[in-house]
């Protein structure tokens, strides 16, 4: 019963939800995740998380984990960050990204949290403009 309430949580959630290994392959991704980005689950599944984002953090983001891997010392884990997301025509959006550690018996995994900023850039984009 908790397990179902969990995951009718993450199925439903507003916001896309995304949990990686500690390679940056996808190991879950919601269906709000799935519209944000244009992909079906099958096509993201076991790939790396880098197919999501333009250059030129596609081509680092394997070395920004294996820095932290290495340092210990996070730059958006518990800190959370304004990114740009590559959905699959082609077209580029900004969202906010929360990163979350997760330690499982065996071993970690990578939880991000993806918030569409596009409206509120908008907005404040107009505010700007016309202020
Ligand atoms: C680190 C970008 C998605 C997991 C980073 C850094 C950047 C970045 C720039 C390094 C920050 C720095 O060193 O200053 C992006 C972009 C994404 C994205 C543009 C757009 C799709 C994700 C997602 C996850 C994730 C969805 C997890 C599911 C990590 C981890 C680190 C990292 C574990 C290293 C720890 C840290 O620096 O806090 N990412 N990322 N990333 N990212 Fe991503």
């Amino acid at each position: 019963e908790s397990e179902n309430k969990f995951n009718s949580i993450i199925k439903t959630a507003v916001d896309g939800i995304i949990t990686i290994d500690t390679h940056g392959l996808m190991e879950m991704v919601n269906p709000a995740a799935q519209k944000l980005f244009g992909y079906a689950e099958s096509e993201l599944l076991g790939r790396n998380i880098s197919m999501l984002m333009p250059e030129p953090d596609s081509s680092q983001h394997d070395g920004y984990m294996e820095r932290y891997h290495k340092t210990g010392i996070p730059h958006i884990i518990g800190i959370g960050r304004e990114v740009s997301g590559l959905r699959k025509d082609g077209s580029v959006f900004p969202f906010f990204l929360s990163i979350s550690e997760v330690q499982l018996a065996d071993r970690k995994v990578y939880t991000g949290f993806v918030h569409d900023i596009t409206q509120q850039k908008v907005s404040e984009e107009r505010l700007r403009r016309y202020a």
